[in-house]
């Protein structure tokens, strides 16, 4: 498939696009700085913080705490490396229903309770083996993602 171009300039902190890209939905996240501050807070929960897991290896300029080239920005494939499934937004804090007491926000796989922080890392025992696909990508200026 070829590379996809998106003009992320109107992107509002906290709001989130979603694109496609060779057929799979590719999210586009701009965090807001109490996102991103939660990322840190939940490292101890994550099956692979460092993103160092190989089944979708992630580009070294996304091996990174934030998994992106910017920080406030998150490009990820919306889709569970369980089964396939796409995982739910719970960006808010908090307690929710099926989430645990302190949820930091993040995203929630309906098929099997996998969950995710804010930078698609996996929490620890869950079905998902691997973090969200971080999919190949660069910035052709500030505001103009290539995606592929
Ligand atoms: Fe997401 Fe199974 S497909 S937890």
């Amino acid at each position: 498939g070829a590379p996809v171009q998106v003009d992320i300039s109107a992107m509002q902190p906290g709001e989130k696009i979603t694109v496609e890209w060779r057929g799979k939905p590719v999210w586009i996240i701009r965090r807001t700085p109490e996102q991103l501050a939660t990322l840190a807070k939940v490292e101890g929960e994550l099956a692979d913080p460092k993103s160092d897991r190989k089944a979708y290896p992630t580009p070294a300029y996304a091996k990174n705490q934030h998994r992106s080239i910017k920080p406030e920005f998150f490009v990820g494939v919306g889709i569970c490396s369980h089964l396939g499934c796409s995982p739910s937004d719970k960006f808010q804090a908090g307690p929710q229903p099926s989430l645990p007491d302190n949820w930091a926000g993040g995203f929630l796989c309906p098929c099997h309770g996998s969950t995710f922080d804010l930078a698609g890392r996996v929490f620890k025992n869950k079905p998902a083996p691997d973090n969200l696909e971080v999919p190949p990508h660069m910035y052709l200026s500030d505001t103009t993602l290539l995606i592929g």
